[in-house]
């Protein structure tokens, strides 16, 4: 698990320090932490970009946008915050070096400081950047770097990166992030699990029907097709987010709360994965395109910079799989996996769907469910049946049992950048992706993309702000079962 003590002095270089994840929410994250006291008084933030922008540029950008989006209840802290921010312009791989000499300028005489290069640029920069970063001789031995995904759009290139990175920085160095590891119900469920006796025996194939994790949301792509295109939902959000959870809700016990102990656990999960190849992606799989309905548009007609093309034609907005362990304790029992945009609702969960009881006595009961929500509203549901009140016939209902984190916790729940920021600075990296782990998700997904690249089979459609495609529902009706919808 993370940590939470101060980290120590570090200058933090952020690579695409101006885009949408920095103002969004690296910056905001960054000023929590120093808000709370979790950032050292000269500990650094540069931004790094072709922007062209000079400190003062960079600071009045961020006032200007960043800003409204924190509460700042003491201005001398936003001013604070403001001073430490800087700005160099580079241009990654061109000919001109002299934004190394000028980011190389400011590092000098702060060796001793932790240096973090986080790499919120596209997944091709990453290589090219290291290689950079060392002939200007600014990796030391207490840098880090930190990856955000996609780590690749395949195993091959995933590898490619991963061999590039691991050329300058050793795999402690590197710090793979999925911020979904950072979202405070992930980490409650190993809290769940493995600091509570009642669970683990029966979180097996015994007591469990099958698992359904789902990653829904409102939101459809405008302005992204470029990235989305070529991504899609199964690069998009199974690969990493969906595939996380799959494996922290399947892992064994570790022996110790380390790094080396959880993910060691975590790739095992990924490796017992039974492929899913040739003719079961068709019975196995399934994808979806919304269309316009309601007032929304369609994929094809989100605005965007480029009119659609093939791919956008061809790219699913929507995936459902039935995945399967093959291990002792999961044999036998269905993991689904479902993500899409433009969905009715913005819902990530982790949904435990127990067997039923093996003799009823009572008409109407329904087996019990434990629900892990991680958005909107963070918390833990156990579904049991209860009598209703009242005289005469026994009547069952479904209660939740709840756990809001919210409501219980009266401290923040900090977001999961902020959380994951303050690991890294820390040099904690449990919450991060190990090379293997990245890559046993690959080799996974990957057959699963190549047929469906092959096929010519276009995504189904499915109507903007609807449930997704009917054949994602005929993936789970097929052996009786159904998405779990709850309060739709
Ligand atoms: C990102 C994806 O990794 O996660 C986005 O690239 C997606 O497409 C986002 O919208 C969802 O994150 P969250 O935390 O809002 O569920």
């Amino acid at each position: 698990m993370s940590t939470t003590s101060p980290a120590h002095t570090a200058d933090l270089v952020v690579f695409g320090g101006t885009g949408d994840l920095s103002m969004r929410k690296l910056l905001p994250a960054l000023y929590h932490s120093d808000r709370d006291g979790r950032l050292s008084p000269e500990t650094r933030v540069i931004a790094m970009s072709r922007g062209g922008l000079t400190d003062a540029d960079f600071r009045g950008k961020v006032d200007a946008e960043v800003r409204d989006q924190v509460p700042i209840d003491d201005p001398a802290t936003w001013q604070r915050f403001l001073g430490r921010l800087h700005h160099v312009s580079v241009d990654v791989g061109g000919a001109d070096k002299s934004g190394w000499g000028a980011l190389s300028r400011l590092l000098a005489g702060h060796e001793q400081r932790d240096r973090v290069f986080y790499l919120a640029s596209p997944p091709r920069t990453f290589g090219p950047f290291c290689r950079e970063l060392e002939e200007a001789g600014l990796v030391t031995p207490r840098s880090r770097v930190v990856l955000e995904k996609p780590l690749g759009h395949d195993l091959p290139s995933a590898q490619r990166i991963n061999d590039e990175v691991g050329a300058i920085f050793d795999e402690r160095q590197i710090f793979r992030i999925d911020h979904y590891l950072g979202k405070e119900t992930v980490q409650n469920l190993l809290v769940l699990r493995f600091a509570n006796a009642f669970l683990e025996p029966i979180w097996n194939s015994l007591w469990i029907d099958h698992v359904q994790i789902t990653a829904a949301e409102t939101v459809g792509t405008p302005g992204r097709r470029g990235y989305y295109d070529h991504a899609g939902a199964l690069r998009d959000m199974v690969q990493n987010h969906l595939l996380q959870l799959l494996t922290l809700t399947a892992m064994e016990p570790p022996a110790r709360n380390d790094r080396e102990a959880i993910r060691d656990e975590k790739v095992k999960v990924l490796q017992a994965l039974r492929p899913i190849t040739g003719t079961e992606v068709g019975r196995f799989t399934v994808r979806g395109q919304y269309t316009e309905a309601g007032g929304m548009p369609g994929y094809l007609d989100e605005p965007a910079s480029t009119p659609p093309t093939e791919a956008s034609r061809r790219v699913e907005t929507f995936t459902a799989i039935r995945a399967e362990i093959k291990n002792w304790r999961w044999a036998g029992v269905p993991f689904y996996l479902r993500t899409g945009k433009r969905m009715p609702y913005r819902r990530s969960e982790i949904v435990v769907q127990f067997k039923d009881v093996p003799h009823s006595i009572f008409p109407g009961g329904t087996p019990n469910r434990l629900v892990l929500r991680l958005q909107p509203e963070e918390g833990i549901e156990l579904h049991i049946m209860a009598k209703e009140p009242g005289a005469g016939e026994v009547t069952l209902k479904p209660v939740p049992m709840s756990l809001s984190f919210g409501k219980t916790f009266t401290a923040r729940v900090p977001e999961a950048y902020e959380r994951l920021l303050t690991d890294v600075l820390a040099g904690n990296p449990t919450l991060f992706m190990r090379r293997d782990e990245v890559e046993a998700a690959w080799r996974w997904i990957d057959p699963i993309l190549s047929t469906w690249e092959s096929s010519g089979d276009l995504p189904e459609p499915y109507p903007a702000g609807t449930t997704g495609p009917a054949g994602a529902h005929e993936l789970l009706g097929r052996s009786g079962r159904e998405w779990h919808e709850e309060d739709v």
